[in-house]
């Protein structure tokens, strides 16, 4: 039985998991930095490692504790190394070298994209159902918009061949990625020029429900080069141009902005106080959004011949991209699979999990382990 502590602090949330041999999960805390973020409408760095260093201690005890487990049963603390914002990469990291240091236990460096991948796999090992491979993998957040070929080679070759053990060593291919802005940073974006606030996304997804998303027509980017590229600038840059286009809309963005203030965030406060021409442009923005994301995935699935498509990241809470992936996923032959929301954003316990076939592979870091704001997967 391995016992691995997870840390994550590459953005703008504290986590700690206990993962119990990379599939069952003994405990997940996350501490949000949503309250601090909200009033500047996107994520302070400085404020974020600030924010960091406050919580990590109580995150790792409260992981603990929930877990049932004292820090010398731990067998590996896994740390995000990268992407992410430095400040806030090396609180985690730094934690994590000290804590595997005194502990003497081994310390394994974990790329938060290969976290979000592994949720995807945490999630199956749950419900039992195991995507086939070669897959392709969507990490869709406020970060990261990207695509891979995901294909995992068994350490131990005698078992039914799609069954995926926690230990399988993973290795992937870039097939695409954004150009200029994530999905989630478009969301954010585009919420914080309508008064909607910070995160965008779960709000813009409530409201989109209730308007019409043909209303507003859109232009589909061309990434010359890589059809399997994204870009969301052009969009995010049209909703502004919409909105400035009509400043009879500026009346209701300041009501919201005062709602905000007052802290009525939720889309059920948010709603009264958007007209139709509102909801419209949410509901356009978000199927745009959506079609986008699912076509680009879809066609790269096929190319790749996958036998299924993985979801992850932020944006993977999404109930319209959900919708979207399962209705078209199942048309084209493709399985397709999300995590749980909870999974989905940021956490520790896609760190742990990924952390685990890298320890069986004997992976391990030293003292001299640095964050790297850029780390490539590919
Ligand atoms: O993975 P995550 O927690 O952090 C990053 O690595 O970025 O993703 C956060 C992003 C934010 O941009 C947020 O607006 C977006 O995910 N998000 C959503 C939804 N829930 C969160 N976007 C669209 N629809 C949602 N329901
Ligand atoms: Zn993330």
């Amino acid at each position: 039985m391995t016992r691995i502590l997870g840390i994550e602090s590459s953005c703008d949330e504290t986590a700690a998991a206990v993962v119990r041999d990379g599939r069952e999960i003994l405990s997940s805390v996350v501490a949000s930095q949503v309250d601090v973020h909200h009033k500047y409408g996107g994520v302070v760095p400085e404020l974020a490692s600030r924010e960091h260093l406050r919580s990590i201690v109580p995150t790792v005890r409260e992981a603990l504790e929930r877990a049932g487990v004292a820090l010398p049963d731990l067998d590996v603390i896994a740390v995000t190394q990268g992407p992410g914002l430095v400040g806030s990469l090396l609180v985690g990291l730094t934690y994590g070298k000290v804590l595997a240091a005194t502990l003497g236990k081994p310390l394994v460096p974990v790329n938060h994209i290969e976290g979000h991948v592994h949720a995807v796999f945490l999630e199956a090992h749950q419900t039992g159902k195991q995507p086939r491979r070669p897959a392709v993998c969507l990490i869709v957040s406020g970060g990261h918009t990207v695509l891979y070929g995901v294909q995992t080679e068994p350490v131990v070759p005698i078992k039914p061949a799609y069954d995926c053990a926690p230990s399988d060593h993973f290795t992937y291919v870039r097939i695409g990625q954004t150009r200029d802005d994530a999905a989630g940073e478009a969301y954010d974006k585009v919420a914080k020029l309508l008064g909607l606030g910070y995160p965008g996304g779960p709000v813009v997804d409530a409201l989109a429900a209730h308007g019409n998303d043909r209303a507003v027509a859109f232009t589909t980017p061309v990434t010359k080069g890589n059809p399997h590229d994204f870009s969301f600038s052009g969009t995010k840059t049209a909703v502004l141009r919409y909105v400035r286009a009509r400043p009879e809309l500026n009346q209701e963005i300041a009501a919201r902005e005062a709602a905000l203030k007052r802290g009525e965030r939720k889309a059920d406060r948010l709603r009264p106080l958007c007209s139709a021409t509102t909801l419209d442009l949410v509901a356009s923005f978000q199927r745009f959004v959506v079609e986008d994301l699912v076509s680009r995935t879809l066609a790269a699935a096929e190319e790749y011949a996958a036998r299924s498509v993985l979801v992850s990241g932020g944006v993977a809470a999404n109930s319209a991209l959900r919708a979207a992936f399962e209705a078209r996923g199942y048309d084209a032959g493709l399985d397709v699979f999300f995590p749980s929301r909870a999974l989905s954003t940021d956490n520790a316990a896609m760190i742990a999990a990924a952390a685990y076939p890298l320890w069986a592979r004997g992976v391990r870091a030293g003292h001299d382990l640095n964050a790297e704001a850029n780390l490539p997967l590919a």
